[in-house]
């Protein structure tokens, strides 16, 4: 694809956004009049992500993605700087949970791998290949998708109203990891223009979870697109909800 993006469109990259939430906060950007990179690892999904997106009116375009992967990640850091030459926004949406059951004392190891590298080295991977390219940008946000479990807060919390999700040595973690990773990332960037924050999307409907949540992802979505529009003097190293802010 040789379409160049217009110096004044909003360039966004959203991980994972073949499917689920990703998918559409990719919808909800595009829906402003970005230009929306669907960062997908599967050549059909990713193509039929695409389709859809343009088939709605946004300015969508596939990028090859495996967050795993160096060799994938700087591709897609190189295709971005070829059509756009810098990155507005980048969403960190890609999660896997690494298949339940997962209680401390039995899980596999090879889960916990996976997930600590998809879900957390995977961002840092990300990151950091995008990082030049959103130094280019006027007013870079950052939003990395974890979620509620993440807190010990609530991972701690005895009472119904508060505790959450299954018990788990993984996905929970990985994403209280993260959570760490970005007060960092805020910590050092603390004097750039870069806004980096924490999303929770709530409990959601998708193939994360068999479909058992309660949202939709377009729900799901509204606080990313928050996070990834917010104003010059907005937060960074936050973590979030519709609701405000969670307790780390
Ligand atoms: N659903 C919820 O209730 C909920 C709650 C809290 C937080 N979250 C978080 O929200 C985010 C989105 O979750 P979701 O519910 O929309 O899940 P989902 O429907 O399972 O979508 C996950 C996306 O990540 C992609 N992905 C997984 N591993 C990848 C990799 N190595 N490289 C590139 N893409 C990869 C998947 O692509 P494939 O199609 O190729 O697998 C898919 O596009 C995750 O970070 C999740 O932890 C979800």
């Amino acid at each position: 694809m040789t379409e160049q993006i217009t110096n004044e469109q909003t360039v966004a990259l959203v991980t994972g956004a073949n499917k689920g939430i990703g998918y559409e906060i990719a919808a909800g950007l595009g829906a402003l009049g970005w230009s929306v990179g669907v960062g997908a690892r599967d050549e059909g999904r990713r193509a039929a992500a695409v389709e859809k997106l343009r088939a709605a009116g946004a300015d969508a375009f596939g990028v090859p993605l495996d967050v795993t992967d160096d060799a994938s990640v700087t591709a897609a850091a190189t295709l971005i700087e070829e059509r756009a030459g810098r990155l507005d926004v980048l969403v960190n949406n890609v999660g896997v949970t690494g298949g339940m059951p997962q209680e401390p004392t039995r899980v596999s190891l090879d889960q916990v791998r996976l997930v600590v590298e998809t879900n957390v080295i995977g961002v840092i991977r990300v990151t950091n290949a995008l990082l030049p390219l959103l130094r280019r940008s006027a007013s870079p946000r950052i939003v990395n998708m974890s979620s509620g479990v993440g807190s010990l807060a609530r991972q701690s919390a005895t009472t119904d109203a508060l505790s959450t999700g299954p018990i788990s040595a993984a996905y929970a973690p990985s994403k209280t990891f993260l959570n760490a990773v970005t007060v960092q990332y805020a910590k050092e960037l603390r004097d750039t223009k870069i806004l980096i924050n924490l999303a929770c999307p709530g409990f959601v409907a998708t193939d994360l979870n068999g479909f058992r949540g309660v949202r939709s992802p377009e729900q799901g979505a509204a606080i990313a697109i928050r996070l990834a529009t917010l104003p010059d003097d907005g937060p960074s190293g936050g973590y979030f909800e519709d609701a405000g802010v969670i307790p780390w």
